[in-house]
């Protein structure tokens, strides 16, 4: 597998993205890379499955390692709340030491050593990060991985349907409906029509929500 070509950049409220010439594709909304992770993955997936579910331990499956950005938030999420993350990871393209280290989300975020242990750690092993957060890392792609049933909640952060659309397609979805447990949920920045379409031919309930800055709305699929 190739690994990605990628510059740095800064969005809207200060935090760093990435742009990858090989999809032609910024890694985050260029609005506000920190806002949206917060809004759609923390807020929108994680606060909500804790406030709802009463959960004290989360497996979590995310499509798109990328620069770790939702690691990051996940883990200090699992700190704040002490709640045990299970962090499943799935990504074709690391992202190179040199990019990496432009990076400046552990200025506001902070929890700088575990975000340097999240991308040092090794690739297919489970580590244990924090005494709460545990990450696994599969250097896999979206279309190999084989589905396991067991996640509480899915962080889909591929590229959008524009830059890579049958990632949104029903075969990849199904995927993703086989890997959740039942009251699980998807969420994801995207609201396209045709990708909520796709949700609900599988069985899943969508729900529209209001968007990060700069975006309309996003998607959070409920497994029922
Ligand atoms: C939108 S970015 C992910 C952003 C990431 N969650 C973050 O916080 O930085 C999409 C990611 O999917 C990866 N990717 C693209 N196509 C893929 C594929 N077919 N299989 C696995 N990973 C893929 C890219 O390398 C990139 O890291």
């Amino acid at each position: 597998m190739k690994i990605s070509s990628v510059k740095h950049c800064l969005t809207e409220d200060g935090s760093s993205t990435l742009y990858s010439d090989q999809f032609g594709a910024h890694y985050h909304s260029t609005h506000g890379a920190l806002n949206e992770s917060m809004h759609v993955f923390i807020e929108h997936g994680l606060e909500y499955l804790r406030i709802n579910k009463n959960v004290k331990r989360i497996k979590i499956l995310e499509f798109g390692f990328g620069t770790g950005l939702n690691a990051l938030l996940a883990l200090r999420f699992a700190s704040e709340h002490a709640i045990g993350i299970d962090y499943h990871t799935l990504e074709a393209y690391p992202v190179k030491a040199t990019q990496l280290q432009k990076l400046n989300y552990t200025t506001s975020v902070g929890y700088s050593n575990e975000f340097d242990l999240l991308h040092e750690c090794n690739w297919n092993t489970k580590i244990e990060v924090t005494d709460q957060f545990k990450i696994h890392k599969s250097h896999i792609k979206f279309e190999d991985y084989e589905e396991q049933d067991n996640y509480e909640i899915i962080f889909f952060d591929a590229f959008a349907p524009t830059t890579q659309s049958h990632l949104w397609e029903v075969p990849i979805l199904k995927k993703c409906y086989n890997s959740l447990s039942k009251g699980g949920i998807l969420v994801t920045f995207c609201a396209k029509g045709s990708f909520k379409r796709n949700l609900k031919s599988l069985g899943f309930s969508v729900e529209r929500l209001p968007g990060p800055p700069g975006k309309r709305e996003m998607t959070r699929a409920l497994k029922i």
